[in-house]
């Protein structure tokens, strides 16, 4: 039996640097690395219309997301690129999986709890603004996961407490049907970037606009390397370089000697300013040739629509298979 691999990215917004380092550029370097193991690599369209109610903008970034997989280097052949609306077996193994599930694990996720305590806070009706589907989001990865027998889901790490319940959630049926019907998945999170701070210092995030968009223009990225806050010193006074995002940007762009001298050049004396340049012409190094695949899928949509077309019939095969096999199991069907 292969390794199964298998992540997915909400198309809400666009993506930042966050999805980036703490998801995309791993998840990739993954495939690179290992020829022996099945990947799949999906667009969760149908978790974004929990908050999303534009049709073109969501439609919109679906595209965006897979032009971003593709353009940062994800080669189809590899892995298998689809779009979750387009596996209804998905949405069956969801029902299976919440007939299985208490409510409770579901009033303990955090992502929930986040919007009930911003409604105490506000004083308004706890139920404020939550659907059945933000509420039962979890369940719907849970299916997303396990119906691809996944071992593990490379994630950043907010989102280690879902995989967490999909793991339970397989476990509790195991156990209730005396079978291994379920692979239990792991997350499988990268440290150094797990989790990217925006320019407000909190998580960086589609959600709370302070994020650093991976494809904007050259202008834009420069534009918003210059807002990063950094100390009021004067430009010639010696600095520390841990203090400010910076540095921990640079640091997730550059080699390790380009890193050292810039941490001498900042203590011995180096205004913030020439700091921000030197992040910028790194990060757009990595950036340029990517953006302009972007732009290029972007323009033409027919290449993302053939990949996902071939990426839905070769999972739906997996996904069929397995769906059968729980099935027999639970239904004897
Ligand atoms: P967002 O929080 O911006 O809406 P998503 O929930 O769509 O992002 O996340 C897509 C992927 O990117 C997930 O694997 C998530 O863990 C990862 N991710 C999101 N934000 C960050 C961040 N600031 N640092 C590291 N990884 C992140
Ligand atoms: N919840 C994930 C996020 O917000 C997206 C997602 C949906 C996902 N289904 C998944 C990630 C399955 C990994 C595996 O980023």
């Amino acid at each position: 039996m292969k390794e199964v691999i298998l992540t997915g990215i909400k198309p809400t917004n666009d993506i930042h640097i966050g999805n980036y380092l703490g998801a995309i550029k791993p998840a990739i370097k993954f495939v690179k690395e290992n020829p022996n193991t099945d990947f799949y690599y999906f667009i969760a369209d149908y978790h974004a219309l929990t908050s999303m109610r534009d049709p073109e903008s969501f439609n919109h970034y679906v595209y965006s997301v897979a032009a971003t997989w593709l353009a940062c280097g994800l080669d189809p052949k590899r892995c298998v690129i689809y779009r979750q609306s387009d596996i209804p077996e998905v949405f069956e193994l969801n029902w299976l999986l919440a007939c299985m599930t208490p409510k409770g694990d579901m009033n303990r996720a955090h992502s929930y709890k986040a919007i009930l305590q911003t409604n105490q806070e506000n004083k308004r009706d706890l139920d404020y603004g939550v659907n059945m589907g933000l509420y039962s989001y979890p369940i719907l990865m849970a299916a997303d996961i396990l119906l691809f027998d996944t071992h593990k889901v490379p994630v950043g790490k907010d989102q280690i407490q879902h995989i967490e319940i999909a793991r339970s959630i397989a476990q509790r049926i195991n156990e209730v049907y005396k079978d291994d019907i379920f692979r239990e998945p792991q997350e499988f999170i990268n440290e150094k970037t797990g989790y990217i701070p925006g320019l407000d210092g909190r998580k960086m995030s589609k959600s709370y606009d302070n994020g650093i968009p991976l494809f904007s223009t050259e202008k834009k990225l420069k534009k918003l390397i210059n807002k990063i806050k950094t100390d009021s010193t004067d430009a010639e006074a010696p600095k520390d370089p841990d203090s400010s995002l910076v540095m921990d940007f640079y640091k997730l762009f550059a080699r390790a000697e380009a890193i050292s001298d810039l941490e001498k050049r900042l203590r011995k004396g180096l205004g913030w300013g020439y700091a921000k340049q030197e992040l910028f012409e790194v990060m757009n190094k990595e950036i340029a040739p990517q953006r302009e695949k972007y732009d290029a899928l972007m323009d033409d949509k027919s290449k993302i629509d053939q990949i996902l077309t071939d990426g839905a019939s070769k999972a739906r095969l997996v996904a069929r298979e397995v769906l059968d096999r729980v099935k027999s199991k639970m239904c004897h069907y």
